[in-house]
């Protein structure tokens, strides 16, 4: 049976891999590992892990996601989203492991109007996306057998996200002021968990970077609109400029990325996103 080891489980990403995994588990041996079994900044850690289990795909859900924090912790944010990918990287490559790596659509400066394609010119903008630029040169450098998926505006019904800030918030305040200037594609990480076990299972993998997202591209502020309505909230919501909510890390304008190439490739289609967000408050408000 083909062993799947997944990194950073505990993760919104690991613990919607986790929730589907029974759905799999006749064909593939699945190995959830958190930052205290596996800490992928330790590299012979990663190197006795591998030894001793051989996965043959490895899914990294593991990374440094506080994006504000990022710009004053250099340092841990490169040791998780670089340096850590790399020692997997190469452990992957000395068994053969084909490695599932997860990026961010904050590679890109946001300064366009069309959407972003795999090869377009990366330029991050902050520290977050900086170090997860460089996570992915060096794990594409590091192993042939690397697919990289870069996602957007990741929400679930597990930890901390946009959407769960919101329900929180809803309840406490009668009224919100919300960017809306900012564009991108939310994104679902139960959908993003489907795709990854899609791939997985195709007879034959085409390595390399792609695009995974909900679409089409929205704003905070509709985004926002729209967790409102599906949560029958009565908040009122005030359109903000983003020079109206300074935050320590700039964001991207636009980071829509285009999502045609896993299509293609792997027959992924990426769902509406409004519908993948109603299915996230029906779960978290029931
Ligand atoms: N969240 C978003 O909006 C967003 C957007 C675009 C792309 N992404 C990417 O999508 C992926 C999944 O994100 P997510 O939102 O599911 O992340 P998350 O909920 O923040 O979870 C990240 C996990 O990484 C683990 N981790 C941190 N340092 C580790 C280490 N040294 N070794 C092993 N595990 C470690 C953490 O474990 P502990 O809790 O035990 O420390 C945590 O469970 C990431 O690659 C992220 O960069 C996220």
């Amino acid at each position: 049976m083909k062993k799947i080891l997944i990194i950073g489980s505990n993760g919104q990403l690991g613990n919607c891999i986790r929730k589907i995994a029974p759905d799999f588990e006749n064909r593939y041996e699945f190995i959830f590992t958190d930052s205290q079994t596996l800490d992928i900044t330790d590299e012979d850690q990663v190197n006795d892990f591998f030894y001793d289990n051989k996965p043959d795909f490895c899914i990294n859900a593991s990374a440094y996601t506080a994006v504000d924090f990022a710009e004053k912790e250099k340092e841990k944010a490169f040791a998780v989203n670089a340096e850590g990918v790399e020692f997997l990287a190469k452990a992957c490559a000395e068994y053969k492991t084909v490695l599932i790596h997860i990026s961010t659509d904050y590679v890109f400066d946001g300064e366009t109007n069309l959407c972003y394609a795999e090869d377009d010119f990366t330029n991050p903008i902050g520290v977050y996306g900086e170090s997860k630029r460089t996570g992915e040169e060096l794990a594409l450098e590091a192993n042939p057998h690397t697919i990289i998926l870069r996602t957007s505006w990741l929400y679930s019904e597990f930890n901390k996200n946009f959407v769960k800030t919101m329900l929180n918030l809803f309840s406490q305040k009668d009224e919100l002021g919300i960017v809306a200037d900012q564009y991108g594609q939310p994104t679902n990480a139960n959908d993003l968990a489907e795709a990854i076990m899609n791939i997985i299972e195709a007879p034959q993998k085409i390595f390399g970077i792609f695009h995974f997202s909900n679409y089409p591209e929205t704003t905070w502020f509709n985004f926002a609109e729209k967790i409102a309505e599906f949560s029958k909230s009565s908040v009122k919501l005030n359109a903000l400029t983003t020079e109206q909510y300074p935050t320590p890390a700039k964001r991207p304008k636009r980071s829509t990325m285009c999502l045609d190439k896993i299509e293609e490739v792997y027959k992924i289609e990426p769902k509406y996103w409004e519908t993948s967000l109603e299915e996230c408050i029906n779960i978290l408000t029931k």
